[in-house]
């Protein structure tokens, strides 16, 4: 099973192909990723531009398919099918890509595979990784954190989410407020090295309460009120050890939340593997922090590459496998969903699709 992948909801425009084994078998192999990173055309707005982005698909996504193609060695004429993110996601973006995959699976009569992002995301860990359903998943990206239980394609059930703002979005912030730039994880992330994880106290939001639903906004508030603080103490906020501290402290404070939080959906819905997934995953302090988690709850912690954390095609073209395996393709008339939860029983939209 060969499948061309696209994925074109937020900022990267990305193209790959991937292949793998027949029946429902984990792991796959990368033939081919491509990604062009808008950063440049956003960074000076410190945030992605919907407009912007759309238009910088469009004209990217031709010459990023025929990279992907002879990046891989394949004709079209070889693959198996056609995937591309269908949503949820910035509309402008997610209709480039779908248009893009459905005239190719049309002219060259190849099965359509429209995706849930957050599929992607969730399933990535098996191309690389012999992990088999069923799994806890921590979703956390700019956009979502959730944690679900992972059946299989398309069977999922929502244990928590946030009821405010997503995780990556706070480090994003945070980033910002201390002038590290965009995106923020991975600024926060090397600011943090080094730096004292327990000068700041900051609250931690939903800490030891029942249940799996997240808040991040009460943090993000602390951090900006913090910052003022060491304003006006004189302290410059371009102190870079008062920076290195309070990202570190940061940090900490999310690692103490999702940790609390993955303890409880352990309790909950216990599973053999706690899977993390989506931008945030990249964070390797937060890696560890779960990784002593779930052995302390008796799971093991199994996460994607750092490299197939953030957006790309591969995780796309893999859920395309995974779906294509077990016949789930989808209408050329499938409409681009900016919203799509995962969790079918929270998806009024759900008796329109398989
Ligand atoms: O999954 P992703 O690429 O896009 C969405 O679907 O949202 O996630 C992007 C998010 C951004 O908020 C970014 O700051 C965050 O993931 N991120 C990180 C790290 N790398 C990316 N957050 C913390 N630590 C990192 N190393
Ligand atoms: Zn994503």
């Amino acid at each position: 099973m060969r499948v061309l992948g696209i994925e074109t909801s937020c900022d990267e425009t990305a193209v790959a192909v991937v292949e793998g084994p027949p029946g429902t078998a984990p792991v796959g192999r990368i033939l081919s990723n491509t990604v062009y990173s808008q950063l440049s055309e956003h960074r000076r707005f410190g945030g992605v531009v919907p407009e912007i982005a759309a238009r910088a698909h469009l004209e990217r996504i031709d010459g990023l398919v025929e990279q992907a193609l002879s990046d891989a060695g394949v004709e079209l004429a070889d693959l198996d099918g056609i995937a591309a993110t269908g949503g949820p996601g910035l509309i402008g973006g997610v209709m480039v890509g779908v248009m893009t995959a459905k005239a190719l699976a049309f002219a060259h009569e190849k099965p359509f595979l429209a995706i849930n992002h957050l599929e992607g995301h969730a399933l990535t860990v098996r191309l690389t990784e012999a992990v088999e359903f069923p799994y806890l998943l921590l979703l956390v990206s700019g956009g979502h954190c959730q944690l679900l239980t992972v059946r299989g394609p398309g069977d999922f059930t929502r244990l928590g989410t946030t009821i405010d703002d997503a995780v990556g979005e706070c480090f994003d912030k945070t980033a910002k407020l201390l002038g590290l730039g965009f995106p923020g994880g991975p600024a926060v992330e090397k600011a943090a090295a080094g730096g004292d994880p327990k000068r700041f106290a900051l609250p931690r939001p939903m800490w030891r309460k029942p249940g799996c639903d997240f808040s991040f906004s009460g943090l993000k508030t602390a951090v900006r009120q913090t910052i003022e603080k060491l304003a006006v103490e004189k302290l410059p906020a371009d102190d870079p050890r008062a920076i290195a501290d309070l990202c570190a402290s940061f940090q900490r404070t999310v690692g103490d939340v999702l940790a609390d939080r993955c303890a409880n959906a352990l309790a909950m819905a216990p599973a053999p593997t706690l899977v993390v997934a989506g931008g945030v995953a990249a964070n390797l302090y937060l890696r560890q922090r779960l990784d002593e988690v779930a052995a302390a709850n008796g799971a093991k912690l199994v996460a994607p590459p750092v490299k197939l954390c953030t957006d790309n095609g591969a995780m796309i073209a893999w859920a395309g496998v995974e779906r294509l395996r077990l016949g789930r393709t989808d209408d050329l008339d499938f409409r681009p969903r900016p919203r799509w939860p995962l969790d079918l029983a929270l998806d009024p939209d759900a008796a329109n699709r398989v």
